[in-house]
């Protein structure tokens, strides 16, 4: 009884704390994450709120860049299904997304187009270890190994060997192309080796197109939708004016129960009833540990350490007219020798355990309604070094592999008159790209650790955390990311809001 009184004495005085008017919130980052925070509880009357940006642009992640006759993405690119997909519910009405096609041609080292049955088994094999397709399958095939790694070792040749044991030719091509598979697979997780890739995995695919591009608009557009600055610009939500740039925040001090303290590289300082951290996975790794003042509890740390970050790359480049073949995306192959030779033939750039960065290559496809701009995507261990290269060797990779793949095929290829590459490894408000389930600290529920808030004494949220990493099941992806945004927005309107 007694404690029954005080139960309802403290939820009384619970109450009179939580009915504070407008309280002070401030969002660091302004990724699809922050902006799906910020927004929401703006129109939920939420005035009080400052959005800090340690770039000097919004859209974190997702960046696009006029580049040639449209824009293109140097982060987020593709809307990833349509079933419950937050990004494709919100702007199905407006007709945007377009289905992209993705006519894969792979060329070998000596210029023949090789057949399409030895992409289409490659691909095959790819998702028959890949537990975001078929979890039981997987688990089936791969139930010995802790990683995609070795369960790939461990069933590449052999598949292989048996597919193509009637054509000597193909069988020894296919298995020349395991690199490029791997490569492939690095693109979609973003580890640096298959062997930090958990067998594993609790991401889950929204049905329906998983290749949904923006037309030529870029994935902005979806920041540009919840601003309400698209489709109609008069619309757009005030909110865009609390978001302040070069504010890097270094010190976010949450040891007073009710009140945060927020430090920038520039000396300035916020307070605040309520932190929403948006930082990617990869900033927490690297600065947890000066970032909050106290440190972070252990699961939240624990968490932070399992969870895998990793990083892919795009090379982009603009050509002054267009020699290759729009409507198909092109995979190289190497062979054996070519692999060897190519560290003597073109020796610029990076080069690890005998292998040059020119084999880390995924593919080059059209940019959407930008038919002089070729898109390429890199993945793998040596990514941080191929960020640090010059325009005019990475230019010159590319050409070199163009001429020897390409130039049998197309008989006037041209250098490019422009190039844009990403570093979102290098860039120190990133250290990655996304996150991904990390073979040797595998564990469920990590996600929801990460998600876990901060509250003081009267149970109210204090620092809350946000971001695609933070999702359970929709991690690495910008309806994730956005997901999470809202997540944490309805935590704060709820909880002023009782019921
Ligand atoms: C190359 C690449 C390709 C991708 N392709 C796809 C795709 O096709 N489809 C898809 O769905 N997803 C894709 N993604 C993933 C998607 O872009 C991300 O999951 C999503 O953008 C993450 O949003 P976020 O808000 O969680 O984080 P972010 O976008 O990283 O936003 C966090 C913000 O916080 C800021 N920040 C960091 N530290 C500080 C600090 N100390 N102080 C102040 N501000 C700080 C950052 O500058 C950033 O703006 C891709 C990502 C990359 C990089
Ligand atoms: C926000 O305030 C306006 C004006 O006072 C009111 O009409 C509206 O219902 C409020 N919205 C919410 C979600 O509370
Ligand atoms: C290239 O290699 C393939 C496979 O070995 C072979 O069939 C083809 O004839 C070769 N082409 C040239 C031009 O050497
Ligand atoms: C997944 O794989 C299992 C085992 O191979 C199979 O029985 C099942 O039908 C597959 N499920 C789907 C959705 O493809
Ligand atoms: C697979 O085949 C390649 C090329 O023939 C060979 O180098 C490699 O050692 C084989 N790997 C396994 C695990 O058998
Ligand atoms: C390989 O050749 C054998 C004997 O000629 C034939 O029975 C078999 O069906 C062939 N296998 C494939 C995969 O083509
Ligand atoms: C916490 O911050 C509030 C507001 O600044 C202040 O009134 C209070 O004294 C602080 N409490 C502690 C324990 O520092
Ligand atoms: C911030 O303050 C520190 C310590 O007072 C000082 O060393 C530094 O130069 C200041 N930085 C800026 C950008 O003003
Ligand atoms: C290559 O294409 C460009 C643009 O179409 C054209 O101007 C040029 O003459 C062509 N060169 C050759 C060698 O075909």
């Amino acid at each position: 009884m007694m404690y029954g009184k005080l139960l309802i004495l403290l939820a009384a005085s619970h109450l009179v704390f939580a009915l504070k008017e407008n309280p002070s919130i401030l969002i660091i980052g302004s990724g699809p994450s922050g902006i799906a925070a910020a927004t929401r509880l703006w129109k939920h009357n939420f005035t009080n709120i400052k959005v800090l940006e340690a770039e000097n642009r919004i859209g974190g992640r997702v960046h696009s860049v006029k580049f040639g006759d449209a824009y293109v993405d140097l982060g987020g690119e593709w809307c990833h299904g349509k079933k419950d997909n937050i990004v494709y519910n919100m702007v199905k009405e407006y007709n945007i997304l377009r289905h992209t096609n993705v006519n894969i041609q792979m060329y070998y080292a000596n210029g023949t187009l090789l057949g399409h049955d030895i992409y289409n088994n490659l691909i095959e094999f790819a998702e028959s270890i890949d537990a975001s397709v078929n979890n039981t399958e997987v688990e089936e095939a791969c139930g010995n190994f802790a990683s995609i790694g070795e369960c790939f070792d461990k069933r590449f040749n052999s598949t292989f060997i048996k597919i193509y044991k009637n054509d000597s030719g193909k069988q020894t091509i296919s298995l020349e192309a395991k690199e490029w598979l791997q490569n492939y697979m690095l693109g979609y997780d973003s580890p640096s080796t298959l062997y930090d890739l958990a067998r594993r995995s609790s991401y889950k695919r929204c049905e329906g197109d998983l290749a949904l591009n923006w037309n030529g608009r870029g994935y902005k557009t979806i920041l540009e939708v919840m601003l309400q600055q698209y489709p109609d610009k008069n619309k757009e939500l005030s909110v865009v004016n609390n978001i302040l740039f070069n504010k890097e925040v270094t010190r976010i001090d949450w040891g007073n129960n009710t009140q945060v303290d927020v430090l920038c590289t520039d000396n300035t300082t916020y307070t605040a009833d309520h932190v929403i951290c948006t930082a990617s996975l990869g900033v927490l790794k690297s600065s947890h540990g000066t970032l909050f003042e106290p440190g972070l509890p252990a699961e939240k740390v624990d968490a932070i350490r399992k969870i895998g970050f990793g990083a892919i790359m795009k090379i982009i480049l603009h050509f002054p007219y267009t020699w290759w073949n729009t409507a198909q995306a092109y995979a190289f192959v190497w062979s054996a020798e070519d692999k060897e030779k190519v560290l003597t033939e073109f020796g610029k750039g990076p080069v690890k355990n005998g292998r040059s960065w020119l084999t880390t290559n995924v593919m080059f496809f059209t940019a959407e309604n930008n038919p002089k701009v070729l898109i390429s995507f890199f993945a793998g261990d040596m990514i941080p070094e191929i960020e640090q290269e010059s325009d005019e060797v990475l230019i010159a990779g590319c050409m070199y592999m163009f001429r020897k793949f390409l130039g049998g095929t197309y008989k006037n290829i041209s250098d490019p008159d422009d190039i844009i590459k990403s570093t979102w490894r290098t860039n120190p408000h990133f250290r990655g790209t996304y996150s991904f389930e990390h073979a040797s600290h595998y564990e469920q529920g990590l996600p929801d650790k990460l998600a876990a808030p901060i509250t003081g004494k009267n149970g109210n949220p204090t620092v809350m955390f946000a971001g695609e990493a933070t999702h359970p099941y929709y991690f690495s992806t910008v309806h994730g990311a956005i997901e999470s945004g809202y997540r944490e927005a309805d935590r704060l309107i709820h909880y002023y809001a009782p019921e």
